[in-house]
């Protein structure tokens, strides 16, 4: 089976597993869910985590991963979370910034100036401490961050300047910093799940795709693109997800056991995109597909009003902006 088809799948079955469950805290299979199919180096880390979990508690602990949203949308996983029908996730902070909106702070374009900048981001006790207020806020715990790298352009039509995203369907993911990006770019923001994006670039049905590197290569998201523009314009943090209800009832050992393992294999995550991304985009110019390279200033008058709505509404846009300063090198 192929990548593709892979994250087309769905497993209606594996809901109907999860609702005649109960008893989390005892539980010896942790269920983690996310959108990625099987290849992709998020669910790579989610198994070696299980794997890690069963050999240092010898055979007590395991995690069952569902990838390719098997248990349904990132929205539909975090209800799940804050249930406790749901044990662990890796989700995008996508759709953690839906619903605590402080974490779109991390989308602010260009505060990262590169691949491994977005890693020192992510790693600095600054944002670490956010995750504090996911229980309260969100009714789960942030173990740490993972990410996808930095976020490029595939775009049916050439272009050379942000004028000539106006007016054009562009694929977003769905949540509200990239949303506001795009719309004042001018773009006609268009949410649509990951499984939908291939044939939607091949039909038409959108004019241009928001992506990571890693996927525009291995998904052949270029095939359909006139133009690749490797533009960085925002990380694209995931974070690995234990529901509160579950977490409760897990003694301290069970904890530190469960937030070392995974901050461990989600860290790991970070590293790989660090080493590979450059590659990925190489490989993509390798295939003759026209790259056209675009930094802050080609979004200037974009970036100017995304800053003026999210200072506002995340008050972390400060804190993380001061962040990237001290790490930049
Ligand atoms: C996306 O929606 O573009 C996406 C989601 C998860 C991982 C990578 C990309």
């Amino acid at each position: 089976m192929n990548f593709k088809t892979l994250i087309a799948r769905t497993l209606p079955a594996a809901l109907v597993a999860l609702a005649s469950t109960t008893g989390l805290a005892s539980a010896k299979e942790f269920r983690l869910g996310l959108i990625t199919p099987p290849p992709h180096i998020w669910t790579v880390a989610a198994q070696a985590f299980g794997e890690d979990l069963k050999a240092e508690t010898d055979g007590k602990h395991s995690v069952a991963v569902f990838p390719s949203r098997q248990l349904g949308n990132e929205a539909q996983m975090m209800q799940l979370l804050q249930t406790g029908a749901l044990d662990m996730a890796f989700l995008t902070i996508a759709e953690v910034s839906n619903r605590v909106p402080d974490f779109g702070a991390f989308y602010a374009p260009y505060m990262a100036d590169d691949v491994a900048h977005a890693g020192r981001i992510l790693r600095s006790d600054e944002a670490k401490a956010m995750l504090a207020d996911l229980p309260q806020k969100a009714g789960v715990v942030g173990i740490g961050y993972s990410m996808a790298g930095l976020r490029q352009i595939v775009s049916r039509d050439p272009v050379t300047s942000a004028a000539d995203l106006a007016g054009k369907k562009l694929r977003i993911t769905p949540f509200e910093p990239i949303k506001d990006f795009y719309n004042a770019v001018g773009a006609a923001s268009t949410p649509m799940p990951l499984p939908a994006v291939y044939d939607a670039l091949a039909n038409g049905q959108v004019d241009a795709i928001d992506m990571d590197a890693e996927l525009i290569w291995k998904l052949k998201y270029y095939e359909h693109a006139d133009t690749v523009l490797i533009s960085n314009h925002m990380m694209f943090p995931m974070v690995g997800l234990v529901s509160a209800r579950v977490w409760k009832d897990l003694s301290p050992e069970e904890r530190e056991t469960i937030t070392r393992l995974m901050a461990r294999h989600l860290d790991g995550a970070i590293d790989t995109y660090i080493s590979k991304e450059a590659d990925w985009l190489l490989a993509v110019e390798g295939t003759g597909t026209n790259i056209v390279e675009a930094d802050a200033s080609f979004f200037q008058d974009a970036i100017a009003q995304w800053e003026a709505i999210w200072s506002e509404k995340a008050p972390a846009l400060a804190t993380l902006r001061k962040v990237a300063d001290e790490t930049r090198q």
